[in-house]
């Protein structure tokens, strides 16, 4: 699909994504914008070659691409000096290729916080409120009529969370579920989560101005503390090789036996095979997972365990966050070819 086919920059994006504000945005400041609209879901390195051709000045492409030494050398020699990804997660990126090559790279972090932290908040209900095992129970016509033991989970209110990376998506998830269930909180991060520190106090502030009751927080000085401490623990890391199987096996033994566990960060985050391990000898731990260490695949035995709720990487996947990561991500790429400073680049 071929907008603007007179443009003077030749800008391709490797999926169709969603609105056309970004289209309108690129068609506007002399881009020819093509579209690849390849059936297969996941684009080969050849297949972005041969996208790529011999000249082509930037490229939009998807989390799900290997962008390494291959294809910005390709994208440099077809005169290329951008690349944005779709997504704010760039381990699908070697940005020290594209530093060689001369391409900028960028991302699209903060149109997709919220949503990525209301589908980590809707796992972690889900799973203290068994709501999947529920429907699944309905819709296979076996109510029978109402029991006091039927589907029976976790009250979360005065239970304890725990968010492992405490960065703009942790941060979000720790609001909605403290302010949302009152749960008390528990967080590790890396780096200064000040910005989580700043809403902890003024909201227990709030509370005790209010007459309510407060709810506590803690930054804790190991990640085995909030593991050992927490009722649902969601994963919010970026992955690079100190995230890698950050939850193995040893970890998962740390946590309570009754735990809830949430992945909306990167599958290899979590030893998928340890997990399935872990829910098999232990059927009160629950998972909510959106990300899976092979995608699209699933570690053998996962879709069997009642334990999990498994969703297709749809973290970021409402309308406005799709529309807004498809037009931040035109502008990286125009931003670069049209000397503005690139607007969001993971290097900063
Ligand atoms: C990201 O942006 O990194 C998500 O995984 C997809 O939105």
């Amino acid at each position: 699909e071929v907008w603007n086919p007179n443009g003077k920059y030749r800008v391709i994006s490797t999926k169709p994504m969603p609105g056309t504000r970004w289209i309108n945005l690129l068609t506007q400041q002399d881009c020819r914008v093509e579209i690849c609209t390849l059936t297969k879901t996941i684009l080969s390195v050849e297949d972005i070659i041969a996208l790529i051709g011999d000249k082509c000045d930037g490229v939009i492409g998807q989390l799900t691409e290997d962008w390494g030494e291959t294809l910005f050398s390709a994208l440099s020699k077809a005169g290329g000096t951008a690349f944005s990804n779709m997504a704010v997660g760039y381990n699908n990126v070697d940005v020290n290729a594209a530093n060689k090559y001369g391409v900028a790279v960028g991302n699209t972090p903060g149109v997709l916080t919220e949503t990525t932290a209301e589908l980590a908040a809707s796992l972690s209900v889900s799973a203290a409120r068994r709501i999947v095992e529920a429907d699944e129970f309905m819709r296979a016509g076996l109510y029978d009529g109402w029991l006091p033991h039927l589907f029976v989970g976790n009250l979360l209110k005065g239970q304890t969370v725990g968010v492992i990376g405490a960065g703009r998506i942790g941060s979000a998830y720790a609001r909605m579920m403290i302010e949302g269930f009152k749960m008390n909180l528990i967080y590790y991060d890396l780096y200064q989560a000040t910005r989580l520190e700043k809403f902890v106090t003024a909201y227990g502030q709030f509370l005790k101005a209010n007459g309510e009751q407060p709810v506590t927080w803690k930054r804790a000085s190991s990640m085995d503390e909030v593991l050992q401490q927490a009722d649902v623990i969601s994963l919010h890391p970026i992955l690079d090789k100190t995230t890698y199987h950050l939850i193995n096996k040893e970890r998962l033994s740390k946590m309570k036996k009754e735990a809830i566990l949430v992945n909306c960060s990167r599958g290899p985050v979590v030893d998928e095979t340890a997990l399935v391990e872990h829910l098999k000898q232990n059927p009160m731990f629950r998972v909510g997972l959106d990300v899976f260490e092979e995608e699209p695949y699933m570690k053998p035995g996962l879709a069997d365990m009642k334990n999990a709720i498994v969703v297709p990487h749809i973290a970021s996947a409402s309308k406005w966050t799709r529309e807004g990561m498809a037009t931040l991500a035109a502008l990286n790429v125009l931003g670069k070819i049209k000397g503005y400073p690139v607007w969001s680049d993971p290097n900063r």
